[in-house]
């Protein structure tokens, strides 16, 4: 059976980074027998540069054609000074509405090799295992009305609404209890409840869902407490479910605990299963086109997408295992070097990867 994988490469470190998960896919088909159908759209600067618009239908309609989406990175300073509505982020946001993608999985794991090269004491670290359940396509980063806006005085006023509905609310709910009952049974529901309406809602709401999920342990946090609990204590998290902002940035500090951000994969599933999967991470346009990009968050992206939309399983543990492996050999990246370490292009760790992946190691 051929499986259609849309690339979406993007800006900034982007394309390198895509080609290397296109080669992995390649090595995944042969040793399991898989059989891959590449198909390639624009998103973000790139696809403003040709088409004037960060998100074309052509785009929408090539991953409605496709089993899954792969996504390397949208955004750079060419595109920044645009009005909102033409900006690279607007086309990732918009793929995300356009297919429903609510939840949004950013795993953080820490390799033991990489104990060393986060900026926190490696036994605050070590041994790490969360998932972040950020939702993806409702509250502040949606929420009508929003806008900028010159008052009859001349002053300027900005405005975004947070809302959220309670079947947002219940949907995204339901992936939290039902990841964490495949994990450690444990679920912290993050809001701001001591000061929001909507999180007052979410609090109500997961409290509710509880009662149907007794298998699970449910406790809230405040944001703020929950930023600082994870550099203090990140252990002790299992599955952490939140609204879209406060996932942004929880999931950006809980990247750092592993490491680099550029080992954090995300899959952004719809209520089919159909799922867009990225590196956390961004463009990084300061080191596009050098071969520096570390690729491993996109390559862990690649094991997301076989375990979750393809049912890949084995396939993805063998990639996880190859990533795991090529750490192990003291390959690494310069964002995860530490002094002295030699360090690997971007294509080189590709090849390692897909190396590992051949060998079995
Ligand atoms: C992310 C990014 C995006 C977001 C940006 C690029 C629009 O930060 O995926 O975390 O804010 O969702
Ligand atoms: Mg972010």
């Amino acid at each position: 059976m051929s499986h259609t994988i849309l690339l979406l490469p993007g800006d900034g470190i982007g394309p390198e980074i895509v080609a290397e998960a296109e080669k992995l896919l390649l090595a995944v088909g042969e040793k399991f027998g898989l059989d891959f159908t590449f198909t390639r759209g624009l998103i973000g600067g790139c696809a403003i540069d040709v088409t004037g618009v960060p998100l074309p239908d052509e785009t929408v309609a090539l991953a409605r054609a496709a089993d899954a989406v792969l996504l390397g990175a949208v955004g750079g300073e060419k595109w920044d000074r645009g009005p909102a509505h033409l900006r690279p982020e607007r086309g990732l946001l918009g793929i995300r509405k356009a297919l429903g993608l609510y939840a949004n999985l950013r795993p953080a794991l820490l390799f033991p090799e990489l104990a060393g090269a986060s900026t926190l004491k490696p036994e605050v670290v070590a041994g790490l295992d969360i998932v972040i359940i950020r939702e993806l396509t409702g509250g502040i980063y949606f929420g009508e009305p929003r806008g900028v806006e010159t008052l009859a005085d001349g002053t300027r006023i900005g405005r975004n609404t947070m809302v959220y509905s309670e079947a947002e609310i219940e949907r995204i709910g339901r992936t939290g209890f039902d990841i964490a009952r495949r994990r450690g049974r444990r679920l912290c529901s993050v809001d701001k409840a001591n000061v929001l309406e909507t999180s007052q809602l979410w609090r109500d709401v997961m409290t509710r869902l509880a009662a149907d999920y007794p298998d699970v342990e449910l406790s809230h946090m405040y944001v703020d407490n929950a930023a600082m609990q994870l550099v203090r204590a990140p252990k002790q998290f299992d599955v952490v479910v939140t609204e879209n902002l406060f996932g942004d940035i929880l999931s950006d500090c809980a990247a750092m605990l592993t490491g680099s951000i550029g080992m954090l994969p995300s899959a952004s599933l719809n209520e089919t299963g159909f799922g867009l999967y990225e590196p956390v991470h961004g463009s990084a346009p300061d080191i596009a086109g050098q071969q520096k990009a570390n690729p491993l968050a996109t390559l862990l992206s690649v094991a997301m997408l076989l375990r979750y939309t393809l049912g890949q399983a084995s396939a993805a543990d063998a990639v996880e295992q190859a990533v795991a492996s090529v750490l192990r050999q003291g390959l690494r990246t310069a964002d995860i070097a530490l002094p002295g370490e030699r360090v690997l292009g971007t294509a080189q760790m590709g090849d390692a990867v897909v190396a590992a992946l051949r060998g079995g190691v």
